[in-house]
């Protein structure tokens, strides 16, 4: 089984090179899964409360017979939840779904910044992570100014940012401030969805080159970038050649000519997105 390399977190923990992505597996189908994924050695699992996958993936981890201390699993607070005491409500929600004690990550899903209440919602995490019933705490789709505003109000920065990333967007100013501040960026959507991307003349060159797929040439670039992808897969054998990420190596003009492809983002825009 694939040895995955780890990255440390500002909080003392740490996350897996490579995580497993849920979106938009339903219950039904992402038990199996999360459960073949784990046997295939991955030890990072996402979901969010909004893909409505929190108890398929709770079970499929417990399919999967890993002890919990092996295993992480992460999930989001979505935007119709923000707010100190909703914040509460709604993680505790997540967790009962999850059927477990702690969750390991807890992202806040999107700023949603003309509601404004991401700070409050910050707070509430803060005080859960106090409780020990969330391991390391974190923010999904938040830019530099909103990053700021935690630190500046709260004195805690997040261990991690989730964001849209992938070579079609490959954030070179975020990148470049998480790595300033020391917050671990993740990677939502790392194979631009399976679109475009992988068909790419200088993906599947790079990739036919070192005798590997251009879905693995593409998370190889995350890895040496220090993003952690985390690819959906939802067929077994996709799922392991996404792990499987750690005996070759592009160069840094490969590296160069994949992030040339950057054309701008697929999904919403942070500064006005609202997330429900
Ligand atoms: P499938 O679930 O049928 O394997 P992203 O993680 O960027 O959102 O991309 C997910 C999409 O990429 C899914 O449609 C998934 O399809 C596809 N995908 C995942 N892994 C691979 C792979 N190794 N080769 C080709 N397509 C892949």
């Amino acid at each position: 089984m694939t040895t995955v390399p780890t990255i440390a977190l500002n909080d003392g923990n740490s996350l897996p090179s490579v995580g497993f992505g849920t979106y938009p597996l339903d219950d039904r189908a992402v038990e199996p899964a999360v459960a073949g994924a784990i046997s295939s050695g991955y030890t990072l699992i996402d979901s969010a409360y909004n893909y409505g996958n929190e108890k398929g993936v709770g079970r499929g981890f417990a399919e999967s017979g890993e002890v919990r201390s092996s295993i992480q699993i992460a999930t989001k607070l979505p935007g119709r939840h923000q707010g100190f005491d909703s914040t509460i409500a709604s993680f505790t929600e997540s967790r009962e779904r999850l059927g477990l004690e702690y969750v390991d990550l807890y992202l806040i899903h999107w700023p949603n910044p003309s509601v404004d209440r991401y700070v409050d919602s910050w707070r509430a995490m803060i005080a859960l992570q106090k409780d020990g019933l969330i391991r390391s705490i974190g923010v999904s789709n938040f830019t530099e100014d909103h990053l700021t505003r935690l630190a500046d109000e709260t004195g805690v920065l997040p261990a991690v940012n989730q964001v849209e990333l992938h070579p079609y967007f490959p954030q070179h100013e975020l990148r470049a401030f998480h790595t300033a501040a020391g917050i671990a960026t993740e990677a939502w959507s790392p194979l631009g969805q399976g679109k475009g991307i992988l068909e790419e003349a200088v993906v599947v060159d790079v990739a036919s080159r070192l005798g590997v797929s251009p879905a693995q040439a593409v998370l190889r670039w995350h890895v040496q970038l220090n993003s952690i992808p985390i690819p959906k897969s939802a067929d077994a054998a996709r799922q392991a050649q996404n792990l499987d990420l750690f005996s070759f190596e592009l160069s840094p003009d490969d590296l160069a000519a994949i992030s040339s492809l950057s054309r701008g983002r697929l999904g919403g825009d942070p500064r006005v997105h609202e997330e429900q």
